[in-house]
């Protein structure tokens, strides 16, 4: 199989663990007789400091021609004082929206090697933690109008918060699909005692749910459902929220499961293109260290093998791969447990390449 795959190595560690994803996909290659070429992405605060811009239009464009986009992280200190519209943060922004990719899949898995690194306490980490947060990614407060203003001498600072029906419906029915391949549990998350946006999001969860019988839905408040992830995360199966609520979310998750460093993550609209990426940030505080996690990235390229190219055989080879390396003992610096042995991002690269096989 051809494909070409954008690559935005953006910002801090971003480059790091890119670098070490980019070899496990050419192993991948290699061993199972495909061709990745790599089309090289500015975005981020490095497209800012070369083209004043952290997305210029044409990068957007090499994104939407390419078969998916795989993306470190974006951001820093270097740019924290950039004016809203032109911040790195704003070029992953309109990259999601240009590739109108809605639905934002993050994995809370527990890996049993790493059981321990969790904080919650054996007791509930020992029902098991396995469930998927369908995030809502290209609408709600992060799209609406952001304004800053003057009224006599205050400031006022106001973010609007909009979804239709419709932007509800097509993630909406992610959430019952992905449930439905699983556990067929689904929980729909929103804060309907407070905002009409959720009031409406409950509502056409449940006139979607009358077309997927076979699916349990019910519905949680965000700031109940932030409680019942420490509380009990085995009861979750799939949540489905809306932008913000899932972006708050998902860290939570990622962290009750040892380290947000191993968790990848998938976005995807209506065509096989996708983004690809780690949910953790340019960790700017290690940048260039050589210490990172590169796991994260690298599940986040087996995802695309799965999701977007139909590979679920070289999607589970790196996947074993990356268990087998768990099982030897091997962990990068977050991770890292007394007993274990501590590795860089390169060597993390090394040994994973050194575990794969074909199945
Ligand atoms: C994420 C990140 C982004 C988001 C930031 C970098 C804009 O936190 O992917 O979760 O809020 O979506
Ligand atoms: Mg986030």
């Amino acid at each position: 199989m051809k494909k070409n795959i954008a690559v935005i190595r953006g910002d801090g560690i971003g480059p790091e663990i890119v670098g070490q994803a980019l070899r496990v996909l050419d192993r991948t290659a290699a061993l199972y007789g495909h061709e990745f070429t790599y089309t090289e992405v500015d975005m981020g605060g490095c497209a800012i400091d070369k083209w004043g811009d952290p997305l210029p239009p044409e990068m957007l464009q090499k994104c939407v021609a390419s078969d998916s986009v795989l993306l470190g992280a974006v951001g820093g200190p270097k740019w924290n004082d950039v004016p809203g519209p032109k911040r790195p943060e704003k070029g992953l922004l309109r990259l999601r929206a240009g590739m109108g990719v809605y639905s934002n899949n993050r994995p809370a898995k527990i890996w049993p090697q790493l059981a321990s690194a969790s904080p919650l306490k054996p007791a509930i980490v020992e029902k098991g933690i396995d469930f998927i947060i369908v995030r809502e990614l290209i609408g709600g407060i992060y799209f609406g109008k952001h304004e800053t203003m003057t009224e006599g001498s205050e400031k006022i600072a106001v973010d609007e918060l909009r979804y239709s029906d419709s932007e509800i419906e097509r993630i909406g029915r992610i959430g019952f699909e992905t449930a439905r391949k699983r556990r067929r549990k689904l929980c729909s998350v929103e804060k309907s005692n407070v905002l009409d946006s959720s009031r409406l999001w409950k509502s056409v969860m449940h006139r979607l749910s009358a077309e997927y019988p076979d699916v349990e839905l019910t519905d949680m408040l965000v700031d109940n459902c932030a409680m019942q992830i420490v509380k009990n995360p085995s009861q979750f199966d799939v949540i489905v929220t809306e932008n913000m609520f899932g972006d708050i979310l998902s860290d939570e998750a990622s962290m009750i499961t040892g380290s947000i460093g191993m968790i990848p993550s998938s976005s995807l609209g209506e065509t096989s293109c996708g983004l690809y990426e780690p949910i953790h940030g340019s960790a700017p505080d290690i940048a260039g260290m050589d210490i990172a996690n590169p796991i994260g990235t690298i599940l986040s390229a087996a995802m695309m093998l799965r999701y977007s190219f139909d590979l679920s055989d070289e999607a589970d080879c790196i996947e074993r791969a990356v268990g087998a390396v768990l099982d030897g003992g091997y962990r990068t610096a977050d991770i890292c447990e007394p007993g274990c042995r501590k590795v860089g991002c390169t060597e993390m690269g090394n040994l994973i390449l050194e575990h794969m096989t074909k199945g």
